[in-house]
């Protein structure tokens, strides 16, 4: 099951860039830059890496996010992710970055943009994994913030695909956000959110029906509202869950108790992400791997969420066609 796993083509929908930042390379980095980092080697950071929730998280990943400097820092961060993707047949992935972590510092918008989107157009071709990027507002921050980077980000637009809300979700509802992502919208970025992630489903209807978001970033809390589901499934949204994250944020206690499965069977659209890699344990194809051998997911299961990585994803029909073809090759010779 394993190798099938790995050799399964597939999308990442859901991925931070700075939570793709393993210890080594931040040591690296770090010493480059003539940055001190809290720690004395690369145990004591995985030691500290033990999180009680998402906020305990967040606290140690803008740490790490700040010996980001220059933009072949930002170069390398996003290279070495892409590496990854193709070592596990990740075909495409959608990159979410978080600007705000470091124009907050004084690195330039375009420092950050340029490094990541640079490191994208050379994967493609050298590595051949396509992708496309996701700019998210960091909801601790106020919507005239938001609004900043925004307008920061108009110059570089022909290399954004969409906007995303991430960071610290109780207390900053979507709501917090409406003019922002309204704005956004009219300047042709597509709009996406975490929601019910932390939140409750009241969350999730704010992200849905206030800022029209077109696909949803972990979204378990939906089960707890049954006619929120039904919605979900009536406006055809997918969820990009990441089981290895909410365990490592304490959102499941357990990935025998994950409920992946449960929303496959009520019909919701469900794709397998990492999330931040570098700070819960695994990549994508680890968390294809946990959850498979927690829940006892058949190959056709597996073969469904893959193909929902492709068919949620933000490119165009032509290529998700492509890729969609691809895996179908792929699973009607190595199916069993
Ligand atoms: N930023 C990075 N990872 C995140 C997560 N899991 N939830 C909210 N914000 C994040
Ligand atoms: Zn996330």
């Amino acid at each position: 099951m394993n190798t099938f796993i790995e050799n399964l083509p597939k999308a990442e929908l859901h991925l931070h860039i700075e939570g793709s930042f393993e210890p080594e390379l931040m040591f690296k980095i770090a010493k480059r830059n003539n940055i001190k980092i809290p720690y004395a080697s690369v145990e004591e950071i995985e030691e500290a890496y033990k999180f009680d929730c998402l906020q305990d998280f967040l606290d140690i990943y803008y740490q790490g996010a700040s010996v980001l400097i220059n933009e072949q820092d930002f170069y390398d961060l996003t290279y070495s992710y892409l590496e990854k993707c193709a070592a596990q047949n990740v075909r495409h992935t959608e990159i979410m970055f978080d600007p705000q972590t470091h124009t907050e510092r004084g690195v330039s918008f375009k420092t950050v943009i340029n490094g990541i989107s640079k490191a994208c157009e050379d994967a493609k071709v050298t590595l051949g994994v396509s992708s496309l990027l996701i700019m998210s507002y960091l909801r601790h921050l106020s919507e005239e913030d938001a609004f900043k980077t925004l307008e920061e980000s108009l110059p570089f637009k022909d290399k954004i695909t969409a906007i995303g809300l991430d960071s610290s979700e109780k207390g900053n509802p979507p709501s917090k956000f409406k003019n922002v992502f309204e704005a956004s919208i009219k300047a042709g970025y597509i709009p996406l959110a975490h929601a019910g992630e932390e939140g409750d489903a009241d969350y999730v209807w704010e992200a849905i029906d206030i800022l029209g978001i077109k696909r949803i970033d972990h979204g378990n809390n939906s089960l707890q509202d049954e006619e929120l589901i039904n919605e979900i499934i009536k406006r055809d949204l997918a969820l990009t869950v990441c089981p290895l994250s909410n365990t490592a944020l304490q959102v499941v206690d357990d990935l025998k108790n994950h409920p992946l499965k449960k929303m496959m069977d009520l019909g919701l659209k469900v794709t397998v992400n990492s999330d931040d890699p570098a700070y819960f344990g695994g990549q994508v194809n680890k968390n294809y791997i946990d959850i498979q051998s927690a829940l006892n997911l058949t190959q056709k299961e597996l073969y469904e969420l893959a193909k929902n990585s492709f068919q949620y994803s933000l490119l165009d029909p032509k290529s998700k066609e492509l890729y969609i073809l691809e895996l179908d090759n792929f699973y009607s010779k190595y199916a069993k």
